[in-house]
């Protein structure tokens, strides 16, 4: 195990701070245990040479690299179910209802390796039905890990990891790819844009959103950091719109404006 010396464990936890609200100033251990091993495997025998190379890697692979390993992109499948069950029978039927441009605008922020946006696909995909093609419903998806990004584009997960979804969906949503792994119909890819967003940057959509989904995302980023996202997603958000945080997470100590609808779901009133 290389050991992490204090200014090396200052630069890179400040620097992941200040450009990605990722707070790790408490995890020197993690950092330690989760980076040692690939620092040696790239040929350094110090965090600052390899915090370096980071810095300067121009594609940002390196960076995505390393918050990958300090956080986590732990994501499934229809994971807290609760909420697409909210999304499906509250938010597409007011959406329905009150859009007149036939414009659904939901955004899976911090979207990890693509199964919820893919999930939230499939859910408006069934709702609509044969009013589809008359509707404009991508999904915008977005995290600022290229890694992560990528198994999202290919739409590609093993049967293991699909065994828990309705058998109905596999049959409509998902064609064979190889023995062991399924992907995506070509209509639920296209439902799904993928950006690599960092949500520290400044957010300039063109429209605002319906719905905003950014689970189990803010739990590493600080109370400032946390306060100025939620101001910054509540400002994208359409009068009535939604706002979806992870179960385990709360907006009790953050400052913001929304209503409270139940834990973990918030609407910005109309
Ligand atoms: C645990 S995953 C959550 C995935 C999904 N939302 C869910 O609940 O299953 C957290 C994701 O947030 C992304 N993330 C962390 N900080 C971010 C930031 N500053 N901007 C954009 N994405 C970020 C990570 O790369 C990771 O893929």
């Amino acid at each position: 195990m290389i050991k992490l010396k204090e200014n090396e464990f200052q630069a890179i936890t400040s620097y992941v701070h200040t450009n990605y609200g990722v707070d790790l100033r408490k995890k020197r251990h993690l950092i330690e245990g989760r980076l040692s091993h690939y620092v040696s495997q790239l040929g350094y025998d110090n965090y600052m040479d390899y915090f370096e190379y980071v810095k300067n890697d121009k594609q940002n692979d390196e960076i995505s690299v390393l918050i990958n390993k300090l956080t986590t992109n732990h994501t499934y499948f229809l994971r807290e179910s609760e909420h697409f069950d909210f999304y499906k029978q509250q938010v597409l039927p007011w959406v329905d209802e009150t859009e007149k441009n036939r414009d659904l605008r939901v955004w899976s922020a911090g979207c990890s390796s693509g199964q919820e946006p893919y999930t939230l696909a499939m859910i408006t995909h069934d709702y609509l039905g044969s009013k589809l093609s008359n509707w404009d419903s991508t999904i915008l998806a977005s995290d600022i890990s290229d890694k992560v990004l990528m198994t999202a584009k290919s739409g590609v997960y093993s049967k293991e990891e699909l065994s828990k979804i309705p058998m109905e969906w596999k049959r409509k949503y998902f064609k064979d790819y190889d023995e062991e792994y399924l992907s995506v119909t070509d209509s639920i890819r296209k439902g799904v844009a993928y950006r690599n967003f960092n949500l520290l940057s400044r957010f300039q959509f063109k429209k605002p959103f319906h719905a905003i989904f950014c689970r189990n995302v803010m739990i590493y980023f600080d109370k400032p950091t946390k306060n100025a996202v939620v101001q910054k997603f509540y400002d994208a958000l359409l009068p009535g719109g939604y706002f979806f945080i992870g179960q385990s997470e709360s907006l009790a100590s953050v400052e913001h404006s929304f209503k409270y609808v139940k834990p973990s779901i918030y609407q910005k009133e109309g």
